[in-house]
């Protein structure tokens, strides 16, 4: 298991970097997709700002993209501060992530983005800067705007799902529908690719066997994820 604030680091068959760490009382996990070619560095939930700049620092490398999967406080803890460290950072988010409503109630903070993406409910686009493609997938319910992120051999789920479950759907701005909606069609992209990509969930959470692995395999989950194997998906319309 990771250490709070230890990275994991891959390099792809395609040169590009992954690294993977967890941070916070809430196990946060935080995915960067790194091209040192094009000096790009995209990370997604950034929480702990300070060490993600201080460890890019240490192997010349600096923030260029923030990815947000919901605006949920958790998940942009780490914004203030990164706009301190980075000030011209491009900031990207759903544009249904922009939650003016909603921001009275303490799950959420506001973000300013520069640029969102627009797709509607699962859908994807494409989202690209360097030699990083992602897929970027609309999947709300859990909040309005979540999106996942998938990519050199990472599906980031954000909250939409964790190893073993999903995120809850009881807060303000949940779609307990939409989030079904949403499950299901993760759980067509996880089957349409490689098993051995990692799934990295939200939050660090138990696996089946009462381990916490910081992550599990898109065939791990696809077999044992409660929410992906739900009778649920079949009763949908
Ligand atoms: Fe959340």
């Amino acid at each position: 298991m990771l250490r709070d604030g230890e990275f994991d680091k891959r390099v792809g068959d395609d040169g590009v970097e992954v690294w993977v760490t967890q941070m916070g009382g809430y196990m946060n996990m935080n995915t960067a997709f790194i091209d040192r070619g094009s000096g790009i560095v995209a990370i997604v939930d950034p929480f702990d700002s300070e060490r993600w700049v201080e460890g890019l620092a240490q192997e010349g490398l600096s923030p260029t993209h923030l990815l947000y999967t919901h605006t949920h406080r958790d998940h942009v803890a780490g914004y203030s501060s990164m706009m301190s460290l980075v000030p011209d950072v491009e900031v990207w988010g759903h544009e249904e992530a922009r939650v003016p409503s909603l921001l009275g109630h303490v799950v959420f903070k506001k973000v300013d983005f520069t640029e969102t993406w627009a797709n509607g409910p699962d859908t994807t686009v494409e989202w690209s800067a360097g030699a990083i493609t992602l897929g970027v997938t609309h999947s709300p319910g859990h909040a309005p705007g979540h999106v996942t992120l998938h990519g050199h051999g990472v599906y980031h789920a954000g909250d939409l799902l964790f190893t073993n479950g999903m995120g809850r759907v009881d807060l303000p701005g949940s779609d307990p529908r939409a989030q079904w909606m949403s499950i299901r069609n993760a759980k067509g992209i996880l089957m349409e690719l490689p098993r051995d990509w990692r799934l990295i969930p939200g939050h660090r959470y138990d696996w089946i066997d009462g381990t916490t692995p910081d992550w599990v395999s898109v065939g791990e989950a696809l077999q044992h994820n409660y929410a992906l194997n739900s009778p649920a998906l079949e009763r949908m319309g």
